[in-house]
């Protein structure tokens, strides 16, 4: 077996282990219920395991995670992001756990928008991180929607800082193997919104997607700079 699969497996292992240890949780998971599906690996276009360190500093990457059709965006934010309490529409409170990585500035959130799931496909995106703030945007480095302006803070946890979103961005948790400074998705944290983008895009996922699109991703997923997966994304 070679050096980085027999690293993913461990590191998954690890993962798994983790999100089944009620007494052993770390202190930031005291109250929160991490949804735990199929680890993936995050990998670049040529199926490498790809490096937190090589991500571009505020750049919008996506990866679809858990399933085939559901976009995550991955963000670098440059610096350390701590943990942060944060709550769902219906008042359940989570902790999440903040960045990962060699510098513990990696996080990632689907990429579904809380208020009306709009969500980036490969002709468009109405929503993405601006390094600079939006034409309505309440402060630089936020992911703002340009549906209705949702802003969320992803330094905070996608929590909403503007907008008519109810809740923050569902969070993607990683796990991190400083080994080789590779990253594996293992679950999701906050409120899933995936049983109401099935139902409100089914038509339109069966032609973007095709007979996959509610697919678990296991293994790995291929992680592309926005500009690469999007022919067009909208700045407002
Ligand atoms: S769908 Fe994003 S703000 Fe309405």
């Amino acid at each position: 077996m070679d050096q980085r699969r027999r690293v993913f497996l461990e590191s998954c292992t690890a993962g798994a282990a983790g999100l089944s240890l009620a007494a052993g949780l770390p202190a930031w998971a005291a109250n929160a219920k991490p949804k735990a599906y199929a680890p993936a690996l995050l990998v670049d276009e040529r199926g490498d395991a790809l490096r937190a360190s090589d991500l571009r500093v505020q750049a919008n990457y996506v990866f679809h995670y858990p399933f085939e059709a559901t976009p995550v965006f991955l963000l670098d934010l440059g610096k350390p992001v701590p943990p942060h309490s944060l709550s769902t529409q219906d008042h359940s409170g989570y902790s999440w756990p903040g960045g990962v990585g060699n510098k513990r500035s990696v996080v990632a959130f689907s990429a579904i928008c809380a208020h009306q799931l709009v969500y980036p496909t490969r002709d468009v995106s109405f929503i993405s991180f601006r390094k600079t703030r939006a034409q309505r945007g309440v402060q630089d480095a936020l992911i703002h929607c340009c549906a209705e302006h949702s802003q969320y803070d992803p330094a905070k946890g996608a929590e909403v800082l503007s907008g008519p979103a109810r809740q923050p961005l569902c969070a993607v948790l990683l796990s991190h193997d400083p080994r080789v400074d590779s990253l594996t998705a293992y679950a999701t944290l906050g409120g899933e919104l995936f049983d109401e983008f099935f139902r409100k895009y089914q038509a339109k996922l069966s032609l973007e997607v095709g007979a996959k699109a509610r697919d678990a991703v296991s293994g790995q997923t291929v992680v592309r700079e926005l500009e690469k997966f999007c022919r067009n994304s909208i700045q407002c």
